[in-house]
């Protein structure tokens, strides 16, 4: 139970990673501020399971790749729950296509809702936990922002993006005990992955030396560890949890 007494947001935690996320930091203790876009069915669920296991939990909707949405889902956990000290900025899409034929707004979409998110809430989180002298920011990155990937630099760019507002982010906030650190997933098994034809799946599968894809579970683990105390003294890290499949 090492996030008794902690609040936290998840991002789009009604499926997928987020869903992961939640499910581990509420059985670990955390209250935990469920943050869903368009399926509340869903994201009850996720609600309900946490609440299942002994752990406190709510749903609050909100497009977070909107400044004054994300500024409300902040305003809420805090006084909902009185406080807060663990924002995981999760919320992702893909638009891909390759830069001949994308859409003007494939690109804006994915930039608003990875990368824009990740400041909307970053921005009013931080305002609470540079006041309290404590925080914890993970953002749910991708091995496309740190190898890039052919069909996605509307998305490579996003993730690049976070990677490089992690680090500057870091820094800023350091001096007031907030932390920042990025999660780089590899292929994780979840419906972003549905659009993806089998062939360009099995590609990638062929560049994973473990060889085989990952689970959600495995992502929520490594944000448990950079949103608790053993990780105090880390910050400004990406930490890839990919199989392997892009080594620096
Ligand atoms: N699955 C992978 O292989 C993989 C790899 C690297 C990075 N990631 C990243 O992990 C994160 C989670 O992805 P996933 O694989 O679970 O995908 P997913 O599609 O299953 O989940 C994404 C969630 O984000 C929510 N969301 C989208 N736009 C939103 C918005 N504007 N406001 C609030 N919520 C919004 C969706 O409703 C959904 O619940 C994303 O940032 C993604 O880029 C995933």
């Amino acid at each position: 139970m090492r996030f008794q007494d902690k609040v936290a947001i998840v991002t789009g935690a009604s499926r997928g990673i987020g869903r992961a996320i939640a499910l581990e930091l509420g059985r670990q203790g955390a209250s935990v501020v469920v943050n869903y876009r368009k399926n509340q069915q869903a994201a009850e669920e996720v609600v309900q399971a946490i609440q299942e296991t002994g752990g406190k939990a709510t749903l609050f909707q909100a497009d977070v790749g909107d400044f004054a949405q994300a500024e409300g889902l902040v305003k809420f956990a805090v006084e909902h729950f009185g406080d807060l000290h663990i924002l995981v900025n999760n919320a992702g899409i893909t638009r891909d296509g390759l830069i001949m034929t994308m859409k003007e707004t494939d690109w804006d979409d994915v930039i608003r809702t990875n990368l824009k998110s990740t400041f909307n809430c970053s921005r009013a989180a931080v305002r609470h936990m540079m006041r309290r002298r404590y925080g914890r920011i993970i953002n749910i990155t991708s091995v496309a922002g740190q190898m890039g990937n052919a069909g996605q630099t509307n998305y490579s760019a996003s993730k690049a993006g976070q990677i490089g507002f992690t680090k500057a982010l870091a820094r800023e906030v350091a001096a007031r005990n907030v932390t920042v650190n990025a999660v780089a997933a590899g292929y994780i098994e979840t419906d972003i992955w549905a659009s993806v034809p089998e062939d360009a799946r099995q590609a990638v599968l062929g560049m994973i030396p473990l060889k085989r894809k990952g689970q959600p579970e495995e992502i929520a683990k490594a944000v448990a560890y950079l949103a608790s105390d053993d990780a105090a003294y880390v910050t400004g890290h990406v930490l890839t949890v990919d199989g392997g499949m892009a080594m620096f």
